[in-house]
């Protein structure tokens, strides 16, 4: 028989692994019933609006398939954001969307323009087409240069890949910078900006969505945004693109599959939109806990990268560093994320918690010091 490894492409064996936060030894603590602080994945640790669970009791059709368009949450979605429906793709998560686009836009050698490090699925999907990743380091003060992205992606581009803020290390542009990158690029770039954490962003100054100077830069751009963080719905699946024309839409679905959105998912996310409320009072003890944990790590002089989203992400000169940290706080049933940075150096990130959480991770590192 043939060894599966010659039937897969060569450009998707050569691939890293993407390393999610449910890990077997966290999946271990879990079952054996252990307390355990999950900061590994951005996700919103005080869950859903309680309207999300009882939509979710009130589906009883699972036997019939979803509407497929997800006509209602388009809808629902278009009238929140005063967007036309049409522009809108739902998905699976917004890491789905992102999968759409990069596979049906993108070919192999053309160039992606991105930072370094930024969120890892961008690099997986380039390189498993055969395109070329193009990334642009962090500086010594860990900032990100606009005019340093702005000349890379001058250099051409078919995808300009912005993450605002920047997973996972937690850096955003302001619009004068994001406008300077955006007016470098051809009009022939797609640029896309992941505004996975925007709940969290927009209430830091000097944040703003980033759609208005798309709208006036006459390039063709993406906004990713997702119910996966500040609505609770990580579970659930659900995310969504802004794009800036219709046609686009279904043309980055025609090579995939035609149902990808459940029922319960699709009740999931209108219930949740209906409940501004319950999100935004989970953003303000969010943003209460990051000042505390940030004031915190101040205090113990560890560098921290900036942080606009629901995560904070500790700098340190070796990858394999942060490496250790992750493993010996696993030990005390804390989960966070080591992930390399800029050229063997590492990070690692741990997400806001509850306030309890954010106490055994910073107790744990007090007691590693
Ligand atoms: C920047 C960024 N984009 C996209 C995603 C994927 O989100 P979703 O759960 O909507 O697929 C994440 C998840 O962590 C993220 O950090």
């Amino acid at each position: 028989m043939i060894e599966p490894e010659r039937l897969v492409r060569g450009t998707v064996l050569d691939l890293p692994t993407y390393k999610t936060g449910v890990s077997p030894h966290l999946l271990k603590a879990l079952d054996s019933g252990a307390s355990v602080a999950r900061l590994g994945s951005n996700e919103n640790p005080y869950g859903a609006s309680p309207r999300v669970y009882e939509a979710i009791r009130s589906v009883h059709d699972v036997n019939q398939y979803p509407d497929g368009g997800n006509t209602s949450v388009r809808v629902a979605l278009g009238a929140h954001l005063e967007i036309d429906p049409d522009r809108l793709l739902v998905s699976t998560g917004s890491e789905n969307v992102l999968s759409d686009v990069f596979v049906s836009v993108l070919s192999p050698g053309e160039r992606v323009v991105a930072l370094t490090p930024t969120f890892m699925l961008t690099d997986i999907l380039t390189r498993s087409i055969g395109a070329i990743s193009m990334g642009v380091n962090y500086e010594d003060d860990l900032s990100f240069s606009a005019d340093a992205l702005a000349s890379e992606a001058e250099n051409g581009a078919k995808i300009l890949y912005i993450s605002n803020p920047n997973n996972p290390t937690g850096n955003a542009f302001s619009s004068d910078e994001l406008r300077t990158i955006v007016s470098a690029t051809s009009p022939e770039t797609l640029v896309i900006v992941d505004e996975a954490y925007y709940e969290y962003a927009v209430r830091h100054e000097g944040f703003e969505s980033s759609l208005p100077l798309l709208d006036a830069s006459e390039r063709p751009y993406i906004v990713l945004r997702t119910f996966s963080k500040a609505y609770g719905l990580a579970g659930l699946r659900v995310g969504y693109g802004i794009f800036y024309h219709p046609d686009l839409v279904p043309l980055v679905r025609r090579g995939n599959t035609v149902f990808d959105v459940g029922t319960v998912s699709q009740a999931a996310l209108l219930a949740a939109l209906a409940d501004q409320a319950h999100m935004e009072s989970v953003v303000d003890k969010t943003l209460t806990e990051k000042e505390r944990v940030l004031k915190a790590l101040e205090k113990r002089n560890v560098r921290v990268f900036p942080a606009y989203g629901n995560f904070v992400s500790l700098w340190f000169r070796e990858h394999n560093k942060a490496i250790e940290l992750e493993n010996a706080l696993a030990e005390r049933n804390v989960f966070v994320k080591a992930l390399p940075a800029r050229a063997g150096e590492g990070l690692v990130r741990a997400t806001v918690g509850k306030p309890e959480d954010n106490d055994r991770f910073l107790e744990a590192l007090a007691g590693l010091a």
